[in-house]
């Protein structure tokens, strides 16, 4: 085997995984590996996967097996990194004979370490914690965007949702020092970042596993809008028990926290939430949403919806129906359930056919794209803030930004105004994206 001078890294799954595999981009190119978007003329491909859905898993063993039966396999270090390597562990050697290494979600930091293991050893790897420890330098990770910047702040998952893998891939709640993640953030403005999305597997239990520091998931979120220059925070994701009055007034005063908040509702039925161990009713959940709306008027709501759990009843799916329907959320992830080997929800019978939840999932999804486009009309006139970003790559006179809320937006501007927050008015909207024009500082010069 040897010593490789290229890599190629391909994430599936969540933002955790694409900021996990940027670090780990970021380390190889400090070993002096270079970035290759080419598969065939990279001498390491890494794999970094996700094992929420059995689709996301299939794909990529699909992907490493066609990379087995190809010639100039003996030439290149394969690696796979992320949930599947937590998940499967050492059966992953089994059943794909050429992998050269197994490196779990916990075990980042050793990937230099593993790749001189192999180069001196010459035999397969592995390393897959069960707990994350912080030696992971997020300094390193290679970035895509300019302005805005995943910041990782809690790893692993403590709640134990029935269907859920993640916390067997995860791990235990683990959050990062208070003082690391502001220096974290204080330097990606330093160096031009505008906004920051807050990650972890559920944001709000932040700080709950270290109460020596004082610090909850709301007391990072003032710490946070204290530094100058930082524009926009966001946070993905969250569960609705962990959602405080203290965070509902942290929307409200807070002027860089963004007003869209993920709120997986998961499903309509109390039968079902309880199965599904979320450990809250629907009577609960929507006067926490009253109780969100009250005191942070404009907060927008987004969920997670599971449709064909076992046992789901068309009655039950009525109920996920008609409450996504009352309330309206501004963005929505619905998912045809898949079980997952090793979770609790296994013990049932995964009973609802494949048509079902297909048919199911398309009435929502129809639904959610109803709401949305009653949303996007309802928005027309208004002015609102876009973080301009990039060029448009279908019309290059327009610059594309997102607005607080998470809509797209085009409009015609200068260069000037990349990586500038800029007051745009709506004028009209395809399918996903807003058209605009910049708004006048101050109209009222136009007219007086
Ligand atoms: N921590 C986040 C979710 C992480 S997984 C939270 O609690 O909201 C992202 C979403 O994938 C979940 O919210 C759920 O809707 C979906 N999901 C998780 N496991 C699934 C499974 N086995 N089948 C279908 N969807 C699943
Ligand atoms: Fe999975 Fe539930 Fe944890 Fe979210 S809160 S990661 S759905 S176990
Ligand atoms: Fe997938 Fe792991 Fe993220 S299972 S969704 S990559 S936490």
């Amino acid at each position: 085997m040897r010593n490789p001078k290229s890599f190629f890294i391909r994430t599936y799954g969540c933002q955790m995984n694409e900021l996990d595999g940027d670090v780990m981009a970021g380390m190889l190119e400090k070993r002096g590996l270079q970035r290759t978007d080419s598969e065939n003329d990279a001498d390491l491909l890494l794999y970094n996967t996700c094992s929420v859905r059995d689709l996301a898993e299939r794909k990529v063993m699909g992907k490493l097996g066609q990379l087995g039966r190809s010639k100039n396999r003996r030439s290149k270090i394969i690696g796979v990194t992320g949930c599947m390597a937590n998940n499967k562990k050492n059966s992953l050697f089994k059943k794909i004979p050429h992998l050269d290494f197994v490196l779990g979600t916990n075990n980042i930091h050793q990937l230099g370490e593993i790749l001189d293991d192999l180069l001196t050893k010459e035999e397969q790897q592995i390393k897959t914690d069960d707990r994350f420890s912080h030696e992971l330098d997020y300094s390193l990770a290679t970035r895509p965007d300019k302005y805005k910047a995943y910041v990782s702040i809690i790893r692993g998952c403590n709640k134990h949702c029935t269907y859920c893998i993640v916390p067997y891939t995860r791990g235990k709640e683990v959050s990062r020092p208070p003082e690391s993640i502001v220096l974290e953030c204080q330097q990606l403005v330093d160096q031009g970042y505008q906004e920051i999305t807050l990650l972890g597997q559920n944001v709000n239990s932040y700080g709950k596993d270290t109460p020596e520091t004082n610090c909850l998931f709301h007391d990072l979120l003032a710490k946070l809008d204290q530094i100058n220059g930082l524009r926009r925070v966001r946070f993905m994701t969250s569960h609705p028990c962990d959602i405080t009055p203290a965070l509902m007034e942290a929307v409200r005063d807070l002027p860089s926290l963004c007003e869209l908040i993920h709120f997986p509702m998961q499903a309509g039925s109390d039968r079902v939430l309880r199965k599904m161990h979320r450990i809250y009713t629907i009577g609960e959940y929507l006067e926490k949403i009253e109780q969100f709306r009250q005191i942070a008027p404009n907060v927008r709501l987004g969920t997670d919806i599971i449709v064909g759990f076992p046992t789901e009843t068309d009655e039950d799916f009525e109920e996920t129906y008609r409450l996504m329907e009352e309330i309206e959320y501004s963005l929505a992830f619905i998912f045809a359930y898949s079980p997952r080997k090793g979770t609790p929800a296994t013990r049932w019978k995964d009973d609802i056919p494949e048509e079902v939840k297909q048919e199911r999932l398309h009435r929502l999804l129809a639904l959610q794209e109803s709401i949305n486009k009653k949303e996007r009309e309802s928005m027309l006139g208004e002015t609102v803030e876009v973080l301009v970003e990039k060029r448009s790559r279908r019309d290059s006179q327009l610059l594309k930004g997102l607005t607080r809320c998470w809509k797209n937006v085009l409009f015609p501007g200068e260069d000037a105004l990349l990586g500038t927050l800029q007051k745009v008015r709506l004028h009209s909207f395809t399918h996903s994206t807003f058209f605009a024009e910049k708004a006048d500082e101050n109209p009222m010069r136009l007219i007086g």
